[in-house]
């Protein structure tokens, strides 16, 4: 019987654009679940943007749009990433979905008929300015301890102490500035250290589904024990699942002003994505989920462990409904050994300048699964260890084998496979019977150690094209008939490597389909072979190696970064008249400006940007034989039909600047005032008659 799964990554915060980590998870999920399918089960694979919360609240405040234009900005940008890098969701929704609304009411609801809801009374700080409850996040003041400045409401970054946001001295709201007051009000609790929810967690968590490392750090959380050091362990506290308006969530049903915490309908809208994807093909939910052969698992980061190890289970059992079967835990991805990256910005390695570097997606794919393992340990990328993994085994060793030995078979044979002789046919052997061993292994997620396998796969067939040397076969007379035997060896070998490594580069095993002209592989078509007179179709190479140039552009850093550092730099040393609001910029040599490339450009098109009140897209013709995209800081002073077929002046070799709306190519010039409050207004440079494009200013 094939198995029935409902799998999900975490839905990730609707308050910024996917970054490495965010990326690294999908990977890890999207190679189970294309292994899960290729053994024959049935995968249904969500996720959604995560809307709620103050945070996005409140940057959607500070960027002028309402939360939902907010997030809708957010998640009309995650397309290009899941493309990008093949990660094929099934659905992609948002917490803020009428069936979120719905579900996570319903839940509620049955939570509180059966007794787990209970309200009370607590003191927070309120920013009497915004008139709003502050997370403790948007409070800082003084340390208590040490009086460091602008400590941060829950512990401070300077001596360490851990405190509460009403042990601050001088505590000041972050958003306003003002002096928070304490006010208070009423909350909803999940009441998490009832006895039942205790005793059904001690059993979910330690009955041996979860990692063991997981399983032991969750032990701590929930139960009442003495620690080693004579403190005691207080075992779960209710949960706080109640937040006042204004706020940016789902309504508590019968409490007026009352939202749920983002984090109680967080994991809800894994369901919710579900139902919708079910809804849109005209499955009925209910049932699905009412199936207990259905087994549900989430893949997460270990920072949200207890929230699904202890809250989303309890929530779900004690609401009536199924229970995740189990919880998949990663860990941390860090960029050439930096620190952690930042939850929101991330940091270094970019995943959408990868993808517009051309660099090719299933490098990524490869070079991630080679480091990832069951266990919830951090990774790290570190570019010259990507460089060495694709080029020496992805291309060197694996690629190789088919590149070696394809063009004798098309050029010498008409494409035709020969049958294969008793030493090619032990090889053969061999990697059937090593297959199903590594499949085993990427149904358990030791994706590492599945490729470490295959690679030593690898390392037996160049061993046996070393010795049968095809090329000096066919140099000599009469070997016809060998040579075509040994490239018909190592194609067979060539398309069993394929087989197992296609959950990890489904792309690129598409390609090998084509060429050796066969159906889509599946896993049990890693026990046969393609066959003597099987002819295959003409060998185009099919990966090419990472570049040092590739990396190097892919952690140069932004060039805006660069030109904001200088800008600041001469601001501050200014002292003379300011002609045009600003001082004459330091002295340079004429080899600095030649390294400045300026060239004409026609502007083919120019459109507004959506979602931005600053930006116009121009489309621009440098005489290069190919347009650039570049956006321009300009639409306060043009309409774009005024600037359309017009010649400018384009910084011409400026580095490629990754912007919110995709990516910027360059920079048309224009002229401004220094202070453009005092005297507003953008002027963009035209050459005077005759220019054509492509022509250098100098
Ligand atoms: N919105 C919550 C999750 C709600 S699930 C119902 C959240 N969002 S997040 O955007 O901050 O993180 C989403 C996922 O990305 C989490 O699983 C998190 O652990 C993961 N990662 C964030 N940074 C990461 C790395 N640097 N490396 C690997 N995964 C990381 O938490
Ligand atoms: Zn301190």
């Amino acid at each position: 019987m094939p198995r029935k799964l409902f799998v999900t990554t975490a839905l990730p915060y609707a308050n910024g654009k996917f970054h490495i980590g965010h990326i690294m998870e999908y990977i890890q999920a999207d190679i189970w679940v294309r292994t899960q399918r290729m053994l024959g089960n049935a995968v249904n694979f969500v996720c959604a943007d995560d809307a709620h919360g103050a945070p996005i609240m409140i940057a959607a405040e500070k960027a002028g749009l309402t939360p939902q234009q907010f997030v809708a900005g957010i998640a009309a940008g995650r397309k290009q990433y899941l493309d990008g890098f093949h990660i094929a969701f099934d659905n992609w929704h948002s917490t803020d979905a009428p069936e979120n609304h719905q579900l996570a009411q319903d839940i509620y609801r049955d939570l509180k008929a059966n007794g787990l809801i209970e309200t009370r009374t607590i003191d927070q700080f309120f920013d009497p300015e915004k008139g709003m409850f502050l997370p403790d996040r948007y409070i800082k003041g003084e340390c208590p301890r040490c009086r460091a400045k602008e400590q941060y409401g829950d512990n401070c970054e300077v001596c360490g102490s851990v405190y509460a946001p009403t042990d601050l001295i001088e505590p000041y709201s972050t958003l306003s500035g003002a002096k928070p007051v304490l006010k208070s009000s009423e909350h909803f609790f999940f009441r998490l250290s009832d006895p039942r929810c205790v005793a059904f967690l001690e059993d979910w968590t330690q009955d041996g589904r979860l990692q063991p490392e997981v399983a032991n750090k969750v032990r701590e959380w929930f139960s009442v024990r003495s620690n080693p050091d004579g403190s005691t362990s207080e075992g779960l506290g209710d949960w706080d699942i109640s937040r006042d308006a204004p706020y940016f969530g789902i309504e508590i049903p019968d409490a007026p002003g009352k939202y749920f915490y983002v984090w109680l309908d967080a994991p809800i809208g894994y369901l919710a994505s579900l139902k919708n994807l079910l809804g849109k093909r005209g499955e009925d939910y209910d049932a699905y989920m009412a199936d207990p052969a259905l087994e549900q698992v989430h893949f997460i980061g270990k920072d949200i462990v207890t929230f699904h190890t202890l809250f989303w289970p309890a929530t779900l059992k004690f609401s009536g409904r199924k229970v995740p079967d189990n919880v998949f835990v990663h860990g941390f991805l860090t960029v050439n050994n930096g620190e952690k990256m930042s939850k929101s910005r991330g940091t270094g390695l970019d995943p959408l300048k990868y993808l517009e570097l051309g660099m090719n997606p299933e490098w990524l794919r490869y070079y991630l699964a080679a480091k990832l393992s069951s266990r919830n340990e951090d990774i790290d990328f570190n570019a010259a260890d990507f460089m060495a993994r694709v080029n020496s085994d992805l291309v060197g060793k694996y690629i190789n084998i088919a590149s070696r030995a394809a063009g004798f078979l098309t050029k010498r044979f008409g494409g035709q496979l020969a049958a294969v002789s008793a030493d090619g046919d032990a090889l053969l052997e061999h990697l059937k019977d090593v297959a199903p061993g590594i499949i085993e292994l990427l149904a358990e997620r030791e994706y590492g150690k599945a490729l470490r396998e295959t690679m030593l796969l690898a390392d037996r067939v160049n061993a046996y094209v070393d010795q049968n040397r095809p090329w000096e076969l066919a140099r000599q007379d009469g070997m016809d008939s060998r040579l075509q035997d040994v490239c018909s060896t190592c194609i067979e070998a060539f398309r069993l490597l394929t087989i197992v490594m296609k959950p990890v580069m489904p792309h690129l095993a598409a390609q090998v389909e084509r060429f050796l002209n066969v159906a889509p592989f599946t896993f049990e078509s890693a026990q046969s072979l393609l066959g003597a007179g099987h002819r295959i179709g003409e060998y185009k190479h099919l990966l090419q190696r990472v570049t040092p140039e590739q990396l190097e552009a892919l952690f140069e850093p932004p060039a805006q970064d660069q030109q904001a550092l200088e800008a600041i730099e001469i601001g501050a040393n200014d002292a003379g008249p300011l002609p045009g609001g600003e001082a004459i910029a330091p002295t340079i040599t004429i080899d600095d400006f030649a390294r400045i490339d300026l060239r004409i450009a026609r502007i083919e098109q120019c459109e507004r940007v959506e979602g931005s009140t600053k930006l116009l897209r121009l489309t621009l013709d440098a005489g290069e034989g190919k347009t650039r995209n570049v956006f321009s800081g300009i639409a306060s002073a043009y309409a774009p039909e005024q600037l359309t077929g017009k010649l400018t002046v384009l910084v011409a070799n400026l580095a490629p600047r990754k912007m919110k709306f995709g990516v910027s190519e360059g920079m048309v010039l224009a002229a401004s005032h220094g202070d453009e409050k005092a005297q507003p207004g953008i002027y963009v440079l035209e050459p005077t008659e005759g220019a054509q494009p492509g022509m250098r200013v100098r």
